[in-house]
């Protein structure tokens, strides 16, 4: 990547990842097909089609729809590799068990962003009477005794919240569950179900009632747009100095984004459909950026605010609640002449006039795009590695980027071996 563009231009933001894939898993509930519209081409929704397909049901991609044939699910075992590559696999636990009754998996895989246990997704099920068995990190589910009833989350836990909807989807009776989580998210997968037939009511509140269903039938659905692209492209405008406007956006799920970027001297307004940002020439550092569930500052816009920090004229103090590991990123922007301190969640972000190429790798999936952000405005080149990260979940960023003036090129991945045989005499 060469830095110095100015991110300029209007762009449409795709499907929410966030979205998608929960949407995916409550559609193997109908025996109908289901149609996916606008999905993004994103790798994780690779891996989960690759999932679905295995458990029986053949996902068709054609022109951004995804069509999930629904007809042959028989499968209750989740396939080991793929389970593993993604962490959303565990999604699929709830409505397995709602339809088939039984069902295996292995403990889910992700971006290495802290410890991510799945005791909550658990508990919620065993509260529906599932019996779980763990042998050697494989999870034997035995649905047969299921029943509706009140849930408490002992945290609001996005995954856990979900699985629990879709767990209770079609058992008859009502089931309740306290302290959910309140994201946007969680209410488009209300919308979805219940365009499905089902039943759901409260998502985007701590208390959300499922009433089980007999049966639910096939849709076409558009997923609600993804709010972290959309950050991302702010963000990338703002350490531009540049301006964007961005269509398909939900301005309301923006808002604690739409407050930071505001503060660090961002203009920013809905013009009809577009949204629309334009940067100062200096970004002045907004005191502080905490992380909370929603409606908190999204943990999936830290990284790509810590890189905006990074040349705002000030100090940033930065703290993530959400999960304890999530700072992997801020190494990295040092060695592109960044002054951050990490101590334990709280990151010290103290703004310098330039940032420089240097070669860096993705670790996670936004920790990835924080860097291609500061890439964005660093002088020289950069080379960023492990860009699959990037790719779980922003569907080809470079081309966007690209279409909005920046200088981005995609090279075939250096391997560990390449690094030998190029540094041998
Ligand atoms: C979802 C999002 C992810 C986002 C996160 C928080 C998807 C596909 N992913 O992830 O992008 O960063 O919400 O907004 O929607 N926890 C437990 N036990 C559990 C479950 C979670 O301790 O059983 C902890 C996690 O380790 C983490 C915190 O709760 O520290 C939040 O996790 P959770 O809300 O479950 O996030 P995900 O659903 O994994």
């Amino acid at each position: 990547m060469l830095g110095g563009e100015r991110i300029e231009g209007k762009v449409r933001v795709d499907a929410a990842k966030n979205a998608v894939l929960p949407i995916l898993a409550a559609a193997i509930l109908p025996d109908e097909d289901v149609t996916i519209l606008d999905c993004p081409d994103i790798s994780d929704v690779h891996a989960m089609a690759g999932i679905l397909k295995k458990l029986g049901c053949h996902a068709i991609w054609e022109n951004g729809r995804l069509t999930l044939k629904n007809g042959r699910l028989h499968n209750w075992e989740m396939p080991d590799e793929l389970s593993k590559q993604i962490r959303s696999s565990i999604f699929l636990l709830g409505p397995i068990l709602g339809k088939l009754r039984r069902a295996t998996v292995t403990y889910p895989g992700g971006c290495e962003i802290g410890l991510r246990p799945i005791d909550l997704h658990l508990k919620g099920l065993r509260a529906l009477g599932v019996k779980i068995v763990d042998e050697g990190g494989v999870l034997y589910c035995d649905g047969r005794d299921m029943h509706p009833g009140d849930v408490y989350l002992d945290y609001p836990s996005v995954g856990a919240t979900e699985n629990v909807m879709m767990a209770a989807a079609l058992l008859p009776g009502d089931t309740v569950i306290h302290n959910a989580a309140r994201e946007p998210e969680i209410e488009d997968l209300q919308r979805f179900m219940n365009a499905m037939g089902g039943s759901v009511q409260g998502a985007g509140t701590q208390v959300i009632r499922v009433r089980g269903v007999k049966k639910m039938h096939g849709i076409s659905y558009a997923p609600i747009p993804d709010r972290i692209v959309a950050g991302t492209l702010l963000c990338a405008a703002a350490i531009t100095g540049g301006r964007v406007q961005l269509a398909n956006i939900r301005s309301e799920d923006l808002v604690a984004v739409q407050a930071k970027l505001t503060e660090m001297g961002c203009r920013m307004a809905r013009e009809g459909e577009y949204l629309f940002l334009e940067a100062p020439k200096t970004l002045q550092a907004c005191s502080l950026v905490q992380t909370q569930p929603h409606p908190g500052f999204p943990t999936d816009m830290q990284a790509q605010m810590m890189a905006v920090g990074c040349v705002a004229r000030g100090t940033t103090v930065i703290v993530e609640n959400v999960f304890e590991n999530r700072f992997g990123h801020a190494a990295d922007l040092n060695r592109m002449g960044a002054n951050i301190r990490v101590a334990g969640r709280t990151a010290v972000v103290q703004g310098v006039e330039e940032m420089y190429g240097a070669h860096v790798s993705a670790r996670d999936l936004r920790g990835g795009a924080a860097l291609v952000l500061a890439a964005l405005r660093a002088r020289g080149e950069t080379l960023i590695e492990r860009i699959e990260y990037i790719d779980r979940g922003y569907a080809h960023l470079e081309r966007t980027l690209c279409a909005l003036g920046a200088r981005i090129e995609r090279i075939n991945q250096v391997t560990e071996d390449d690094h030998v045989s190029a540094a041998a005499p």
